[in-house]
């Protein structure tokens, strides 16, 4: 299912992932580069990596950091000028990531696209459930980002907790994922009906999850730009929340 759902919500999380999503819309060209979100970089976990479908994105998003920064000397943090070592890095502004993924069967193709995207020296697969990370000892990292696997994990409320753990004080976490409906009661219904057998048939994924109130309730973020997707309407039985929370 992975490249079909790559391809669904690509227009959504290419945008997240270098910066471009605000307010749950994505931005314009010209629009709010001072006040938007800044672009994935430095070290990042990628929670729920499934099969690789993100890899080459980061190795894109690396790249555009990157050359943004080497060409603007500007004091702003989306142009701070990064060191040497991080432009010759094969994924540019990205140094390090951490692609946690408990599910043996998804490792082969995560690391043929890894390999791939010639990344074999940042990406590392970390063969584990996000639960299970802390006694993995990672360093605190500058970025989380999580795609449609808050749904699956374990404990959500404790598990985005120990996220937030993970995170160097300034880091972000970029989120996409799909959570309850709270519009309409009749939608609400349809789903609880629906997730009686569905975390059976998708992977243990739960359709009910408040995923947007447990991570503004994780702990004392320093900014919160997480919203509901714009445009999804009041019917929607798969909703989304979209943004990225600064520690
Ligand atoms: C719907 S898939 C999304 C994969 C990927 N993020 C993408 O967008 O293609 C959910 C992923 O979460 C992973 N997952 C399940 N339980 C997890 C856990 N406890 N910790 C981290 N990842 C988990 C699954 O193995 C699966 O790869």
């Amino acid at each position: 299912m992975g490249p079909q759902v790559r391809k669904a919500v690509e227009p959504v999380v290419v945008p997240l992932l270098k910066g471009r999503v605000s307010h749950g819309r994505l931005l314009a060209d010209d629009e709010e580069l001072e006040t938007a979100p800044l672009p994935v970089s430095g070290s990042v976990i990628e929670v729920g990596a499934g099969s690789g479908m993100w890899v080459s994105l980061f190795k894109e998003i690396g790249f555009e950091t990157a050359s943004i920064a080497s060409s603007d000397t500007s004091s702003n943090v989306r142009h701070r000028k990064p060191e040497a070592s991080v432009i010759a890095s094969t994924s540019g502004g990205i140094t390090k990531i951490y692609g946690v993924e408990p599910n043996e069967s998804n490792h082969t193709a995560l690391s043929r696209r890894v390999i791939e995207a010639g990344m074999e020296d940042v990406y590392e697969i970390v063969p584990l459930g996000i639960e299970d990370v802390g006694a993995a000892n990672i360093p605190k990292v500058d970025c989380i980002v999580t795609v449609l696997c808050l749904c699956s994990i374990p404990s959500p409320q404790e598990n985005i907790r120990a996220l937030y753990g993970f995170l160097k004080p300034g880091g972000r976490m970029y989120v996409f994922e799909h959570v309850c409906n709270r519009k309409h009661w009749s939608i609400y219904m349809y789903q609880k009906f629906i997730n009686l057998f569905w975390p059976y048939m998708v992977g243990g994924c739960e359709l009910q999850r408040d995923t947007g109130r447990y991570l503004r309730e994780a702990a004392p973020w320093s900014s919160i730009d997480l919203s509901p997707l714009a445009n999804e309407l009041w019917f929607q039985a798969v909703p989304h929340v979209v943004g990225v929370l600064t520690k």
